[in-house]
């Protein structure tokens, strides 16, 4: 083959290297102490990927221009973000991605291709790519929630219709070479229907499936690169493409587990599809606390377990809460964090919060270790988290999140939940929990309240 021959063998072995610090880079996430230097040591192999590639190239010039301009508007995108609208940004890069597997395969298909391997590899990145952009917009308008439109819509049930005709198109486009059936310009029409079933795709899944959702986009975001890999026969984009595909696939199974749900589930049923009740209606009286009253339960306490949520993020009160652990502590108090896997709007969202608060990671647990001693807590502190800690999910058949494993506070002796209303959390349903007998709600912004408790404990 003609093209091998073209790629130098030093640009091979800089893509060999750079797919080495790729894999290396990675492992080092996986350990706290090594995770800062596991994320330089992947940029830097991404770093001499793309100069390699730069300097190989016979003009240069035009690929520089797309670098700069590409580095100017994710960098400023990047830098303007708030952290929690780091998941919308990720959907919408993810969705980048697949737009430009999508353009790839497109001019490979205008530069004919030559054999019949080639033109199955040309319609499978475009189909993976397409899906992935628009797949990725509609997530993003979903968790920005600019996207509104009900899974039992009649817009939905059309673009529902519009992906599965898509995926049928996508079988005769792969075999139309050998046998075509119909005399026509399938490939527009492969394009057009790929970039609708993206829409098809996402436009049913439940807000609460979210989670799953973008990190399937993510994953098919790096197949389709790996895709273009072959196309392009380029080596590390290969390896690149593999290791974000099969990296999110492992997460997005580690997520719906986490979830109590199957793939398939999430994309074909949908969360509770017999769904009786999406109530956001209140559910009786609540009992509120003063920080004042809510400092000295906590001061007699012996153990208390801190569960935090998106609420946190959005008052930016990890460093508070650090401190209002350290005092309980030298108060003699036990005291654990209780994270839920899908607290926050992206994956491990509390587990970077906390660390960047320096709470130390062996204090972290999850749901299946806290819940079977959840009685003996005698205060659980939630602190901006509502739908992980629902008991619907576990209790309410008819609800929207009915399945999701749950922090069953509500077997704690006593909890406080720091809010700052009645409203309802991202699955948009109420919570039970609030209403209560063991409940107490203090009311205010997360970072106030626990800053009110936490200078109650200093004097
Ligand atoms: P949510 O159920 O979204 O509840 C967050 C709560 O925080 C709200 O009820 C809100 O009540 C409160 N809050 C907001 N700002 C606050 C502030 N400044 N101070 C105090 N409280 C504040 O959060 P959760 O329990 O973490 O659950 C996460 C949800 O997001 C799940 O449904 C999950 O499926 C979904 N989701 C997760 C992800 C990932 S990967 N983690 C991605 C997408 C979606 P007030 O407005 O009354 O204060």
């Amino acid at each position: 083959m003609e093209f091998f021959s073209e790629i130098s063998a030093v640009q091979n072995i800089i893509y060999i290297i750079s797919s080495i610090l790729f894999i290396t880079g990675i492992k080092m996430l996986g350990k706290e102490d090594t995770a800062v230097k596991g994320n330089f040591l992947s940029a830097f192999a991404m770093f001499i990927a793309v100069a390699i590639t730069v300097v190989s190239v016979i003009d240069p010039l035009i690929l520089l221009i797309g670098i700069a301009l590409g580095a100017i508007i994710g960098s400023s995108i990047a830098l303007k973000v708030k952290m929690t609208s780091i998941p919308e940004m990720v959907a919408l890069f993810n969705g980048f991605g697949g737009l430009a597997t999508f353009l790839i395969a497109w001019s490979e298909f205008n530069s004919i291709p030559d054999s019949l391997f080639q033109h199955i590899l040309i319609v499978i990145t475009v189909f993976i790519g397409g899906v992935t952009f628009t797949g990725s917009l509609i997530a993003y308008g979903k968790l920005s929630e600019k996207i509104k439109i009900a899974k039992t819509s009649i817009i939905t049930k059309i673009f529902t219709t519009v992906f599965y005709t898509s995926l049928i198109f996508l079988i005769y486009s792969i075999v139309q070479p050998v046998m075509p059936i119909l005399d026509f310009d399938f490939f527009t029409v492969l394009l057009v229907l790929t970039l609708l079933a993206g829409i098809g795709f996402v436009l049913p899944i439940g807000g609460g499936d979210m989670p799953v959702v973008i990190s399937l986009l993510n994953s098919l975001s790096g197949i389709a690169a790996a895709f273009a890999g072959l196309l392009l026969l380029n080596n590390v984009l290969i390896v690149a493409g593999s290791l974000v595909g099969a990296s999110g696939l492992i997460l997005t199974i580690i997520m719906a587990k986490a979830m109590n749900r199957s793939i398939t589930n999430i994309l074909f049923v949908g969360y509770a599809s017999s769904s009786t009740s999406t109530s956001s209606e209140e559910q009786g009286e609540v009992s509120p606390i003063s920080v004042g009253d809510a400092y000295l339960i906590l001061e007699s306490a012996s153990s208390v377990l801190i569960v935090p949520g998106y609420g946190m993020a959005v008052a930016q009160a990890q460093h508070v809460v650090r401190e209002l652990g350290e005092l309980l502590e030298a108060n003699g108090t036990e005291v654990k964090y209780g994270i839920h896997p899908v607290a926050g709007r992206m994956p491990g969202h509390m587990n970077v919060l906390l660390a960047e608060a320096n709470v130390p990671y062996d204090v972290l647990a999850e749901p299946d270790d806290v819940n079977p001693t959840m009685d003996a807590v005698d205060v659980a502190v939630v602190i901006g988290a509502n739908d992980v800690v629902n008991p619907s999910a576990t209790e309410e058949p008819g609800s929207p999140i009915y399945g999701m494993p749950i922090i069953e506070v509500h077997n704690a002796k006593t909890v406080f939940v720091l809010k700052r209303s009645m409203s309802s959390g991202f699955a948009g349903v109420q919570n039970p929990l609030f209403f209560k007998q063991n409940t107490r709600m203090l009311f205010g912004d997360a970072k106030e309240s626990i800053g009110g408790l936490v200078s109650e404990f200093k004097e």
